[in-house]
């Protein structure tokens, strides 16, 4: 049998944000279990591993990100191995494993949206919400500002190639973005911090 790596070498992966304190510690509690076994349900009986990309979703839309030890909790639920869901983790590059930003962008940077203008759009948004874009890099394509409230990444495709530059703001989309819309919706998500 292949030798599993430490659960306590992924734990030590933990990488610290300011975004944190805008989202709830990870915490197992009756109502996380209970929607975890509603998911794994949906799976026949020795297929629970299925549920891993399910949970991992629960776990970052109320905490934001998968930290080590949702990863944990999540290969336990999952009768997995944590080296099994780390790998999960880590495939998909919409899955965070540093909590963003309370506000976090995404700025497509695939050619549609390029070529209208988001490259440019990207930096002016950096710009705007006090993120140096130095800080984007291959290892940690998401960078927060220095006071959690917003964080930014440059994505692939948001699937409105026709409306460029496009931008995600957590969920909702804003097409044909340009710098007077950047600037409203900057002052709009700031008020409501
Ligand atoms: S290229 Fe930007 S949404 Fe498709």
């Amino acid at each position: 049998m292949t030798e599993q790596p430490d659960a306590i070498a992924i734990l030590a992966e933990a990488k610290p944000s300011p975004g944190e304190k805008y989202y709830p510690p990870f915490k197992v509690t009756p109502e996380l279990t209970e929607k975890a076994k509603e998911y794994i349900a949906m799976y026949p009986e020795g297929k629970e591993q299925s549920a891993v990309l399910p949970l991992i979703h629960l776990v970052q839309e109320e905490h934001g990100y998968i930290c080590p030890q949702s990863v944990l909790w999540i290969a336990e639920m999952c009768k997995s191995t944590p080296i099994h869901v780390q790998g999960v983790v880590s495939f998909y590059p919409g899955i965070r494993t540093r909590c963003p930003g309370k506000w976090h962008i995404r700025v497509c940077h695939t050619i549609a949206c390029a070529l209208s203008g988001g490259e440019e759009l990207l930096a002016y948004i950096c710009e705007k919400i006090g993120i140096d874009p130095q800080a984007m890099t291959d290892e940690e394509p998401m960078a927060v500002s220095a006071d959690g409230l917003w964080s930014i990444e440059a994505v692939e495709c948001l699937a409105a190639c026709g409306f460029g530059p496009n931008i995600m703001i957590n969920d909702t989309l804003y097409s044909q973005m340009d710098r007077a819309k950047v600037d409203e919706l900057v002052a709009e998500y700031s008020k409501k911090a």
